[in-house]
């Protein structure tokens, strides 16, 4: 099964991404977490991306392409993947889309989770993460039992740096600019779901089961 999650910052695309991984035991190929973990390892293109991410824009199509590449490439992936924050673009769409079908493959269900951008900031500003196996929490939407320590694995809880009103309003911004194009280039191919994402994350996440689902029956 092969799915993509969009939506804007803080829309909750790695929360249910990772609901969906742990249902359907494929991987979340998830472009910021492999950007930023580019980063942290000092890699050429993660010190490039950086520069991007620390100002809220999207990280040049080259580079997000290459690292989504590699890592569909790996083992784990090849039953499938719920790809989460990609594409971004409609290039990044169409090279996906040429690498899916030079394989015999394609995207079954691409969905859009839809919130208010003031429910986008209380949710940005409240994200926490664990360091050591990137498991999110929310300080007031899903607090974890200790205010620092993770639930699964008692990593320490961090705050991403883009994580701040001023990064959060252009990340907004850049959405607003690239979204449109890419829902219709989805609605074309009539595999596109929107998903009101303001509820809870339960709510959210029979909501995405249900798209998920008719995708399935209808394969
Ligand atoms: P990325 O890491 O993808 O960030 P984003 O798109 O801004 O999305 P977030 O990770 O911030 O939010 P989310 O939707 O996953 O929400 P989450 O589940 O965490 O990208 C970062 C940067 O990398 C980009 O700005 C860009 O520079 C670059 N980049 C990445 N991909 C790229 C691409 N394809 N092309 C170019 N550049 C790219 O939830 C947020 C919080 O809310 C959490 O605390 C969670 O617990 C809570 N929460 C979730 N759901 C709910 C709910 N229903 N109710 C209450 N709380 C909730």
């Amino acid at each position: 099964m092969r799915l993509a999650m969009l939506g804007p910052p803080g829309a909750g695309k790695g929360t249910q991404a990772r609901m969906l991984a742990q249902e359907f035991g494929i991987p979340q190929i998830s472009t910021g977490d492999l950007l930023r973990e580019a980063a942290r390892r000092h890699s050429a293109t993660g010190l490039e991306a950086k520069r991007y991410m620390e100002r809220g824009l999207l990280v040049p199509d080259e580079l997000v392409l290459k690292i989504v590449t590699e890592r569909m490439k790996e083992d784990d992936a090849a039953k499938g993947f719920i790809l989460d924050g990609f594409p971004r673009t409609q290039t990044q769409a169409q090279a996906l889309d040429e690498i899916l079908s030079s394989k015999n493959q394609k995207l079954r269900r691409v969905m859009v989770l839809e919130v208010s951008d003031e429910v986008i900031i209380k949710r940005i500003c409240g994200r926490r993460v664990c360091k050591n196996c990137g498991a999110m929490y929310h300080v007031i939407f899903d607090p974890p039992r200790n205010a620092d320590l993770c639930n699964q694995c008692n990593g320490e809880l961090y705050q991403r740096e883009d994580d701040n009103e001023d990064t959060v309003r252009m990340r907004l911004e850049q959405y607003a600019l690239d979204i449109k194009p890419l829902l219709q280039y989805y609605e074309k191919k009539g595999i596109l779901a929107r998903i009101d994402a303001s509820g809870p994350i339960a709510d959210v996440q029979r909501l995405v089961m249900t798209a998920v689902e008719g995708e399935v029956k209808s394969a």
